[in-house]
């Protein structure tokens, strides 16, 4: 199924299209049509507007009744001047290779809250390659530093997909936040990269929402916000493989604000290093939200230099719209698991949650962290209305009460 670009070769085709007749090269191959974006004008010099073709070659490759391949061609830099959006249901499976680069506009193209390029509704949607999608971020960053309400596009979006897989692209300098997926289930991630300055902001590298059934491997983050954020409606992911730093680290949450109802479960992060960061694994809800977080696992998870390893904060909030401390997120049955390494803090494990909505049934096995220089290297832990238990060694010393009192 994949790497279908094998055994071209060219056949002429006959159409109709709104009345002219005309000819045109398709290339076809074992597995099905590839559809060469440049067979549909594009140009692929890094200047002239590349939107339109994509968006041709897009429509005759989900059109197609058997699976088909769009391809970007290596070799060629194709420019995307405006938000663009690549619609289903397609016919068939779609295979996206992007073997060349994609490049986003070097200026500020938008002043409304967009994305750039969406994939909507698609099923079995298939995109892996050796190209680079470059976001030009830089430029929106100067913008967020000086005039903060500039709104600024997300760079990929995937929207109500299914059966979706994503492999070995890498993706750079997003204006803000990388890659987004909402209402998809069955999607699988792997290979990828995702780079972007350290102090970029709100660069994460993957949103996910409202979405199940994700499995996200061997994939590699260097950015200035989280590595991987997991929104409400989220449910059985895996995460494992991952290199993430320098970054904020990986994150559930925030989750809850302006007091909606979050709902989180089933998330496993595994065999994964993260380092240079803000937080390591964390887990962040707004006051005032409800819902609940539960059954997370952390485990395997080898910490360097990050300022604050493991984080549960309940009382995220926003000074312009104070909410009640009564109401919070309930989080409970998380574990964290054989997570080792160095803090650049002393509180290097900061479990805050709320007297009304405590966090319950944390376990801690395993976890050893120390200051990474310095005389002293002792580390301590800071943990407030938390139940639950700890087993093997921790440091910091973690005592937690079994039950509520
Ligand atoms: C594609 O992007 C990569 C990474 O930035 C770069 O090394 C390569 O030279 C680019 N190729 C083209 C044809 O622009
Ligand atoms: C991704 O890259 C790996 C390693 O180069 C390769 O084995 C694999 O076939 C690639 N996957 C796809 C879908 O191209
Ligand atoms: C969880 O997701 C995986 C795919 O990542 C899937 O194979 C598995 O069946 C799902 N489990 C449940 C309980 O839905
Ligand atoms: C996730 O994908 C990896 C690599 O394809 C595979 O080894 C692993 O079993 C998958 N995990 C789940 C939970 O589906
Ligand atoms: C994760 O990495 C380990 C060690 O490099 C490797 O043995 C394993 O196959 C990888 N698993 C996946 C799912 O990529
Ligand atoms: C943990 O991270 C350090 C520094 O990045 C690295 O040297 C070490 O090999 C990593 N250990 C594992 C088990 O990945
Ligand atoms: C506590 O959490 C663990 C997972 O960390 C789970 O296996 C166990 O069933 C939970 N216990 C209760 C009473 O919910
Ligand atoms: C290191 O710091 C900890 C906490 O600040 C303190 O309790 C301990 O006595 C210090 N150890 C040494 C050897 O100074």
């Amino acid at each position: 199924m994949h790497g279908s670009a094998n055994h071209t070769s060219n056949i002429l085709v006959a159409g109709t299209v709104v009345g002219f007749y005309f000819l045109f090269l398709i290339k076809f191959s074992t597995a099905g049509r590839i559809y060469n974006v440049v067979d549909y004008q594009a140009v692929g010099d890094g200047t002239i507007d590349d939107s339109q073709a994509f968006m041709k070659a897009w429509s005759a490759a989900c059109s197609d009744a058997i699976p088909a391949t769009l391809l970007v061609p290596p070799g060629k830099k194709f420019l995307i001047g405006t938000a663009t959006s690549l619609q289903g249901p397609c016919n068939s499976p779609v295979n996206f290779q992007i073997d060349g680069n994609i490049t986003a506009p070097n200026r500020i193209w938008t002043t409304e809250r967009i994305t750039w390029i969406s994939f909507n509704n698609i099923n079995n949607l298939n995109v892996y390659g050796q190209g680079t999608i470059d976001g030009q971020g830089a430029i929106w960053w100067d913008y967020f530093v000086h005039y903060s309400y500039v709104c600024s596009s997300q760079l990929i979006d995937f929207d109500g997909c299914n059966n979706l897989a994503l492999s070995n692209i890498t993706l750079m300098n997003g204006p803000r936040r990388h890659l987004a997926f909402h209402q998809c289930t069955h999607l699988t991630v792997k290979g990828i990269t995702i780079t972007a300055p350290g102090d970029s902001p709100n660069t994460d590298g993957i949103n996910i929402a409202d979405s199940q059934n994700i499995n996200i491997t061997g994939s590699t983050f260097a950015i200035g916000d989280d590595c991987i954020a997991i929104s409400s409606g989220t449910s059985n992911v895996s995460i494992s493989n991952m290199t993430c730093g320098p970054s904020h680290g990986i994150s559930i949450g925030s989750l809850g604000r302006g007091g909606t109802v979050a709902e989180v479960e089933q998330i496993h992060v595994f065999n994964s290093n993260i380092f240079h960061s803000m937080t390591g694994v964390r887990i962040k809800t707004w006051q005032g939200g409800s819902g609940y977080v539960k059954d997370v696992t952390f485990e395997r998870i080898n910490i360097t230099q990050v300022a604050t390893p493991i984080v549960i904060n309940q009382f995220y909030t926003d000074y312009s719209s104070p909410a009640s401390k009564e109401d919070a997120v309930a989080i409970s049955n998380v574990k964290f698991m054989n997570i080792q390494g160095t803090s650049t803090k002393k509180t290097a494990v900061c479990i805050q949650c709320s007297a009304a909505v405590p966090c319950t049934n944390l376990t801690f096995d395993t976890v050893t962290l120390a200051r990474d220089e310095g005389d002293n290297r002792t580390v301590s832990a800071t943990i407030e209305n938390a139940y639950g238990m700890s087993e093997g060694i921790t440091i910091p010393h973690i005592s937690l009460s079994k039950k509520i009192a």
